[in-house]
Formats: structure tokens, C-alpha cells, sequence
């Protein structure tokens, strides 16, 4: 052994039987560490403000993967589980670890406190164990999400892929998570189908069912269109013939490139009017427009928006939907567009427009200097449809945090909810048409069946409204969340000032305010352990927002003239 090569046997017990590994350190800050007994899959240690290392995964000479994780250096928040039982056919298998920073003056990655910590096991124990940890929104089993992508609804089953980082709960190693659900609450993790390659890491993006086979992958395949991120956007595009467990990736990646540096989150759906595919991409300040006969060679047909909405922000993960606008016989189409920062309480948010599409030119029916939101919490954002949805519905999931502070919401073994899902439509109010965002009837459907008048961490609130009102969840602690309804002005305001922990990010701490569009009658409070999301019972207004109170909220307390109110338990 050279004499700067220190070299460690490390006994570690899996279950059952004793294995050794063998950690070579060859400078202070990298090390190869030779995985001589395979088990299902080796527990890594992290500790969230650790520097990041590189971790190759090398089985028989050749390299099969690199993940960013931050390896625990002096503690362990928590275990992330890296999957060896893929790599079973090779005969060697090993790590080759690179950790950041200079340690030159000290003993650098071989004083880490990982080494004697990383665990074999056959399983990874994704039990619920945290406070925050909703009950009937979804979340990823274990890491990080951010964006829905490529959502679908095929043979009763909802199909929901997310931005998903498997190796710690924060932004990195973009991945595509799946989850399926047949009643859109309760949702079933199916692992990570879509993973990096050499063109880069899985950004957002759609899925769509390719009903009759117009992309040659067979009939019903379902075929994704992502971004790749390499060192630049392109999109690049992978089919499934079983449903959406597994997906192949196209061999004419990427299939659509550009010089824009933001170029990403494709949109695709079938437009019958034209009977071609359309697809949407955000590219830089403005949306490009593409069409398709088989969805793998695309057209570009225009751009909208450069002088349109707000763009306080980068535009990002677009959605475009033909609705019909509430009691009239008139279909207008809806321009989604996610921007962050520059939503109306900081950060992120997501802005429609409201037009005319005639599959290659969307025209918006509003002055350019009009801005609608969809949403005016502050965590509601990346929000996209469902493809293929039953009887019409344009079925809508946002992720429910901020780009301001998702990395440093108090949760370990998980980071960031979906909402609840919504059902889209339009309203017309004083001669304008705005988005009705409506809780899906899926979740009225999972109500129980007798409501009471206590509050409990997972439940709907109904309040019927008699003009002004404000209403107040505390607990004991006096941590309290006060939503003001004002008729005349026609506002909704939620104030989380006091509403809990707020002190992990200078802003969190916040009032938000919407406009009602005329008179409320009904709102309906969805309340989550660390969320609660408020719906105008006719949908013209929604207000998503995290809270994350010490003790949950058991108390409620209305002023005004309306004193009635019923909770529904969730789940
Ligand atoms: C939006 C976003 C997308 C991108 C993804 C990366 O939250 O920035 O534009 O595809 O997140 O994770």
C-alpha cells in the first residue's frame, strides 16, 4: 500500500450477514470505495450542508452512473438509498468519490463521518415519520420535487412523473419520479423511469398517448417529450409501451436544439382542430409554438408573449388548453406560463392569458399589459394538466412551494408536496374571461362522510360567507393564520405571519392577497399538516400557501356575520 493511500476495512452488518467494503482514499478529497458484497442497495449518509461530492458508480470497468450527493462530513440528517440490484450482472462493482472544497491542511474526505456510517440493506424504510408530512397531497416516497411533468391519465390510472432528486431533499440530479394513483389522492410511488444520460439531466416536460400510433412506438405507447440539461437546453424525447413504467429513450436525441439559453418544459398535446400534435416551449422571455405529424419531427410556427404579462422572471413550464367559458356556448384558449420570480407575492407563481389559438398563432384577447394569475399564494407554481384526462377535464397539479425557500422548508426525508388537483375552466367577469381553478371531485369524493366542527391536521373547512368575514386557525402556542374576506373591495387575503416556523427564510413570513372577481358565498379550506389552500366554491379565486405551525391548528374563531362552518376529515 502507498504510503498516501490509506486503506480501511469497513465491516458493516447488513441483515443477516457481515460484509466488508474497502475504502482506498486517494488525495483529501476523493476516494474509491470498492462495494465487495452486493446487497439490494447501500444507504447513503447525508448531511444537508455538507459539500457536494460526485459519486461514479463503476461496474465492470465501465461507468453507469453520477450522482450528487452531500456525504455526511461531521452528521447525518438522513439516509438516501442508492440501488446496486441494477448493476447485478457485473462483476466488479465500486465507487469513485469526489467531494468539493479544499481540505489540503487537514484530513479531508477520509475524516468524513460517512464512512462509518453508510449502511447495506435490502430495503429502504420510506415510513412517514414527519410532522409536516402531508396526508392526502402527494409526495416523493423519499428526496426532493419540484415540477409535476409529463402527466397522463390512461385505463383509470393517473399518472404522475415529477422532477425528483432519489439522493438527497434538495435541487439536484434531475430525475423523472413516477407516482400513480387511481382517485388522484392516494398515490403510489413507481420509482424513477426517466434517468440522466450523457445528454444531460430529465427537466420537465409532457407525456401524451399516442392513441394511434402516429410516432411508430405502437399503438397507446405513451410518448414523453423532456429537456435535457447539458450544458445547453435541448429536448429529447422517450416512449413506453407498458403504461409509463419504463420508458426507452429515442436514438435521435436531442430533437429539437437552439441557442436560447432558457429552452425547456415542452407541452405537448393532440389539437383536433388542425389534426396535428402542437407543443409549447418556453424560450427565453416568450413561448415558442411548434406543430407535428408524429411527434418526433416539429415545426416551428410562432412565438408568443415577449410583449405580454409579466416578466418579472424567467418563463417556464408552459400549458395550452381549449375550454369553454361558464354559461355561454363560447371555447376561448387558456396560456399557461410558470415565472419565477415576479409572481404577485414574490418568487414563484404562474400567469395565464386567455385567447384565440388556430394551431399556429395564439392570439391573447387582453392588453399586453394585463397580468392574471391562477393562484395568488406563495406556493403555487410549475402548474400543468394531465394528458388524456376523462370527459374533457383539464386536470391541473401545481408543486407547492417557492423557488424563495423550497430548499429550506423544515422536512428532512422529503422536500415539497404537489396541491391538491384542480379542475380548470373560464368565467367571465365585467367583460373579461378568467380561469376558474375548482378542487377536483376526486377530493370531495375522499371527504368523511359526517363534518364536525373540530379541526384536525388533515381537513377540508367549509364556510358559508355573509358578507365581510375573517377567520382565524390557531393552536396553543398562538400561532395563528388569519384569512380576511372583504365583499366591497372584493379581496381574500391569508396572513401566515405568525402561522408557525417561518424564521428559515426571510420570505417565508408573509400576507397574500387575491381579487374575488364579485361576490363569494362558499369558501372551502383545504388544510394538510403544513399547507392550506382556499377555494372560492365557485372557483374564482385560489390561494395556495405553506404553514408550518409547531402544534397543528385546533381552533377556530369567525368574525362577521357568518358563524357557520363545517370540517370534513380527509383521507
Ligand atoms: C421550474 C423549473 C423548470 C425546469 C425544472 C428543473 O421549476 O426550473 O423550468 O425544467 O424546474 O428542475
Amino acid at each position: 500500500m502507498k504510503r498516501n493511500i490509506l486503506s480501511v476495512l469497513i465491516a458493516l452488518a447488513s441483515i443477516g450477514t457481515a460484509c466488508a467494503q474497502e475504502t482506498q482514499f486517494l488525495s483529501s478529497n476523493h476516494c474509491l470505495y470498492r462495494i465487495q458484497q452486493k446487497d439490494k442497495c447501500l444507504l447513503l449518509p447525508v448531511q444537508e450542508s455538507a459539500e457536494m461530492s460526485n459519486i461514479k458508480v463503476i461496474a465492470g470497468n465501465k461507468q453507469m452512473k453520477s450522482l450528487n450527493v452531500r456525504l455526511a462530513m461531521n452528521k447525518v440528517d438522513y439516509y438516501v438509498p442508492l440501488y446496486l440490484d441494477e448493476f447485478n450482472e457485473e462483476k466488479t462493482l465500486a465507487l469513485d468519490i469526489h467531494v468539493n472544497g479544499n481540505y489540503r491542511n487537514d484530513g479531508g474526505i477520509s475524516t468524513f463521518t460517512c464512512w462509518k456510517n453508510i449502511k447495506n440493506a435490502e430495503s429502504f424504510d420510506t415510513k412517514n415519520r414527519e410532522q409536516y408530512r402531508p396526508l392526502y397531497h402527494h409526495t416523493p416516497a423519499y428526496g426532493w420535487m419540484n415540477d409535476p411533468n409529463g402527466m397522463f391519465f390512461k385505463d383509470g390510472v393517473w399518472h404522475l412523473y415529477f422532477q425528483h432528486n432519489p439522493y438527497g431533499s434538495q435541487w439536484e440530479n434531475m430525475t423523472w419520479g413516477h407516482s400513480t394513483s387511481t382517485d388522484l389522492i392516494h398515490w403510489t410511488f413507481q420509482g424513477d423511469p426517466v434517468q440522466p444520460d450523457a445528454w444531460g439531466s430529465i427537466f420537465s416536460g409532457s407525456s401524451v398517448v399516442d392513441k394511434n400510433n402516429t410516432a411508430g412506438f405502437g399503438e397507446n405507447a405513451i410518448v414523453a417529450l423532456y429537456t435535457s440539461a447539458g450544458e445547453n437546453q435541448t429536448q429529447s424525447m422517450a416512449y413506453s409501451t407498458d403504461n409509463g413504467k419504463t420508458f426507452t429513450k429515442y436514438d435521435g436525441n436531442p430533437i429539437i436544439t437552439s441557442n436560447v439559453p432558457d429552452f425547456r418544459d415542452p407541452h405537448m398535446f393532440w389539437n383536433e382542430d388542425i389534426k396535428k400534435w402542437n407543443m409549447i416551449l418556453a424560450a427565453g422571455q416568450q413561448m415558442n409554438i411548434y406543430s407535428s405529424d408524429n411527434l418526433k419531427d416539429w415545426k416551428f410556427e410562432s412565438s408568443f408573449g415577449a410583449e405580454y404579462g409579466s416578466h418579472g422572471g424567467v418563463w417556464e413550464c408552459p400549458d395550452l388548453m381549449k375550454m369553454k367559458v361558464r354559461g355561454t356556448d363560447k371555447e376561448k384558449w387558456m396560456l399557461v406560463c410558470n415565472i419565477n420570480p415576479g409572481g404577485p407575492s414574490g418568487g414563484s407563481a404562474t400567469q395565464y392569458f386567455v385567447g384565440d389559438f388556430d394551431g399556429h398563432k395564439f392570439t391573447c384577447e387582453s392588453k399586453p399589459e394585463v397580468t392574471k394569475w391562477m393562484d395568488y399564494g406563495k406556493d403555487h407554481y410549475a402548474t400543468v394538466t394531465f394528458d388524456n384526462a376523462p370527459n374533457g377535464r383539464h386536470v391541473a397539479l401545481a408543486w407547492m412551494s417557492n423557488w424563495q425557500y423550497a430548499n429550506q422548508v423544515p422536512t428532512l426525508q422529503y422536500r415539497s408536496a404537489n396541491s391538491i388537483p384542480r379542475d380548470l375552466g373560464l368565467f367571465e367577469y365585467k367583460g373579461n374571461t378568467y380561469c376558474s381553478v375548482t378542487p377536483s371531485e376526486e377530493i370531495t369524493a375522499a371527504r368523511s362522510k359526517k363534518p364536525s366542527k373540530s379541526l384536525s391536521e388533515a381537513c377540508e373547512m367549509v364556510v358559508n360567507l355573509k358578507g365581510d368575514a375573517t377567520i382565524t386557525l390557531s393552536n396553543s402556542k398562538g400561532e395563528k393564520v388569519v384569512m380576511t374576506y372583504k365583499a366591497k373591495d372584493e379581496t381574500f387575503s391569508m396572513d401566515r405571519t405568525l402561522s408557525g416556523k417561518t424564521d428559515f427564510s426571510s420570505d417565508f413570513a408573509a400576507i397574500t392577497t387575491a381579487p374575488v372577481y364579485g361576490k363569494m358565498n362558499k369558501l372551502r379550506i383545504f388544510i394538510d399538516k403544513s399547507s392550506i389552500e382556499v377555494f372560492d366554491n365557485d372557483g374564482k379565486m385560489a390561494m395556495t400557501n405553506l404553514v408550518f405551525p409547531t402544534k397543528p391548528y385546533d381552533k377556530v374563531t369567525i368574525k362577521g356575520k357568518t358563524k357557520k362552518y363545517a370540517v370534513y376529515k380527509l383521507k
